[in-house]
């Protein structure tokens, strides 16, 4: 081989690098959960059942900054920019680099930023992108397996940075999410979606 030849990856990186460009992001996905199971918390994205049930409480004529905790592959980031106004700003905050990298390049849209970033940091990237406040913040962050105290720390950021009438959005696959919120948010709807692997809790906590 000359200097100016690049040598060929190896036959299984080959192939894994084949698959996952025949599956996409479906295939991103299962390889961030095969290297963080822990973190990413989940095998499959979200269903469409899901997604239209969380975003089904969201008054977008009303939302200019909404954020999204662990977007993953964009299972939900495409929908709310689908539903939002035009001046409005989506920002989505992941601890996975390769999430956050894949959604930089594939997500070509002026109202959309990918940080990044833990959930917990949620105060300083708002300030960051000029805001005081988020209108609604939307989780599907593996509140079961986060390490002791980062859950409460999270809740406690999300209720400070949200507006009054604002909304936290979470979907999760056990009710461990809803008690932890509790402490924070008075008043929470309730919510429970069938059709997705595994089935899925959702809340609504208002800030009132
Ligand atoms: C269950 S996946 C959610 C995927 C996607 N939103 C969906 O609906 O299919 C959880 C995501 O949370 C991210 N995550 C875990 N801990 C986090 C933290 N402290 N801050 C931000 N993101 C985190 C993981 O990297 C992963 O992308």
């Amino acid at each position: 081989m000359t200097s100016g030849e690049v040598a060929p990856l190896p036959l299984i990186p080959r192939l894994r690098a084949k698959l996952v460009r025949a599956l996409g992001p479906t295939a991103l996905f299962l390889k961030g959960f095969a290297k963080h199971p822990v973190m990413v918390g989940a095998l499959v994205p979200s269903s469409r059942r899901t997604i239209d049930r969380v975003l089904s409480k969201v008054d977008w004529e009303q939302c200019r900054l909404f954020v999204e905790y662990g977007p993953g592959v964009g299972t939900f980031s495409r929908p709310v920019l689908q539903r939002m106004r035009r001046d409005a700003r989506l920002v989505v905050i992941d601890t996975n680099a390769e999430f956050i990298g894949y959604l930089s390049r594939t997500i070509v849209d002026p109202r959309f930023s990918a940080v990044h970033a833990s959930a917990s940091d949620v105060e300083a990237i708002v300030a960051a992108h000029g805001f005081e406040h988020a209108d609604y913040v939307l989780s599907g962050l593996p509140f079961t397996t986060l390490p002791p105290g980062v859950g409460q720390e999270i809740m406690a950021a999300t209720h400070r940075v949200l507006r009054s009438g604002g909304a936290f959005l979470v979907y999760q696959y056990t009710a461990r999410a809803r008690a932890l919120m509790r402490r924070w948010f008075d008043r929470i709807d309730e919510g429970y979606e069938p059709i997705n692997i595994p089935p899925c809790v959702i809340s609504w906590g208002w800030k009132d």
